[in-house]
């Protein structure tokens, strides 16, 4: 496979780069526009590897995504990239808009292009085998629940936030794609990630560093919102096997069954990391913030034959240990360094 990543160089794309690296072996060409939230440091360690191949650009340059599936002849996409902070979203929602929704069709277009096996042929839904397209998506396009229920594919698509709007939007035009040119698509749907790599405004990441400095701890609101915990391995071997097993046209909900509250993270990763509850500090609530996300995971579970490997006990154990010694990693975010790894390896942006 010619497999091309958008956003390789955030949380959950540098996670899934190195993961198809060494489970596959599949060329992998890594875009990603460098944003705050991409991080080129992260991917260091497999920069020299022969089947990767690391690009800067925007997703939205519909001349670069030409040039980028003509010269590498790419047939299976899988697009991370995107704004992804809630938060952020609330700021300042035009740029999720714009990589969300437009770089998604940009991606979608030339997609088409590429596979359809008679680009000229307007009527035509015939395209080139083994192509696919995966939109990865969340759970948050579904909106929020209340203490009952679960999420499943069914569940009719009501966002609450700029960000979820923008992602439910993507999913939307993925779908359209799908159903009025024939474009072989799977839409993956899944919960709260964690693990390593994490960008520092994420709630664990956050938590994690803010403790180990004594800092307060910034709860919103009460602190008993529910997200549905997933590690980024587990989600990481999810897409791959949907990659390979998903029935074209499908959504596929991804989540871990670790419903928690904010508050019980939070004093766990006091507790693992021996510190005072004291720093724990309720602040004024997230505006439309969503209360309960949970996934139903039976039909990729029952389907697809995937299941997730970690509890989040175990998988909050391993994500502490990896921030504790990776301090480095951590410390280069927040003083922002790493912003200047890209122009000293490849010059100027
Ligand atoms: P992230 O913010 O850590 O990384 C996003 C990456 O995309 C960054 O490297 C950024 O530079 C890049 N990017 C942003 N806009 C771009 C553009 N226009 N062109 C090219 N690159 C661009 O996000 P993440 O947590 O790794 O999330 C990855 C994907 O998974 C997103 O689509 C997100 O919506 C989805 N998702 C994330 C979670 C989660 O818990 N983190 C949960 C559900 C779904
Ligand atoms: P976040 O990591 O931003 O993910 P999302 O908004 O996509 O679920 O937040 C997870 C939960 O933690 C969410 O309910 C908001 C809450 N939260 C805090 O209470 N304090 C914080 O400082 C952050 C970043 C999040």
């Amino acid at each position: 496979m010619n497999i091309l990543v958008t956003g390789g160089a955030g949380f959950i794309g540098t996670n899934f780069v190195k993961y198809m690296l060494s489970h596959h072996d599949y060329k992998i060409v890594n875009l990603d526009a460098l944003t705050y939230a991409g991080n080129i440091n992260n991917l260091k360690d497999i920069e020299n590897h022969t089947n990767y191949h690391f690009i800067k650009g925007d997703i939205c340059d519909r001349d670069l995504i030409n040039d980028i599936f003509k010269k590498y002849k790419i047939d299976t996409v899988i697009n991370f990239a995107a704004e992804s902070h809630v938060d952020r979203s609330i700021e300042e929602p035009e740029v999720f808009l714009k990589s969300n929704i437009l770089g998604t069709e940009v991606l979608l277009d030339t997609a088409v292009n590429y596979w359809k096996l008679d680009p000229n042929d307007k009527y035509s839904r015939d395209f080139k085998e083994d192509v696919k397209f995966i939109q990865v998506s969340t759970d948050e396009v579904y909106g929020e629940l209340g203490k009952e229920g679960l999420f499943t594919e069914q569940t009719p698509l009501a966002p609450n936030s700029p960000y979820s709007a923008s992602k439910a939007s993507g999913d939307l035009i993925v779908r359209a794609y799908h159903e009025t040119y024939g474009l072989p698509v799977n839409i993956t749907r899944c919960s709260n990630n964690y693990g390593p790599y994490q960008f520092p405004e994420k709630l664990i990441p956050l938590m994690i560093n803010n403790a180990l400095k004594g800092e307060d701890l910034p709860i919103y609101g009460d602190g008993k919102q529910v997200r549905d915990w997933l590690h980024v391995d587990d989600h990481c071997e999810a897409i791959d096997t949907v990659l390979h097993k998903g029935k074209v046209g499908e959504v596929y909900n991804i989540g871990g069954n670790n419903e928690k509250e904010n508050i019980e993270i939070v004093k766990l990763i006091l507790t693992k990391l021996e510190k005072s509850e004291e720093l724990i500090k309720h602040v004024t609530d997230r505006l439309g913030h969503d209360r309960r996300y949970a996934i139903d995971n039976t039909k990729i579970t029952t389907e697809l034959g995937w299941e997730p490997k970690y509890t989040f006990e175990q998988g909050i154990e391993v994500t502490i240990k990896w921030y504790l010694e990776n301090t480095d990693w951590m410390e280069s975010i927040v003083t922002g360094d790493y912003l200047t790894y890209y122009d000293q390896m490849y010059g100027k942006r």
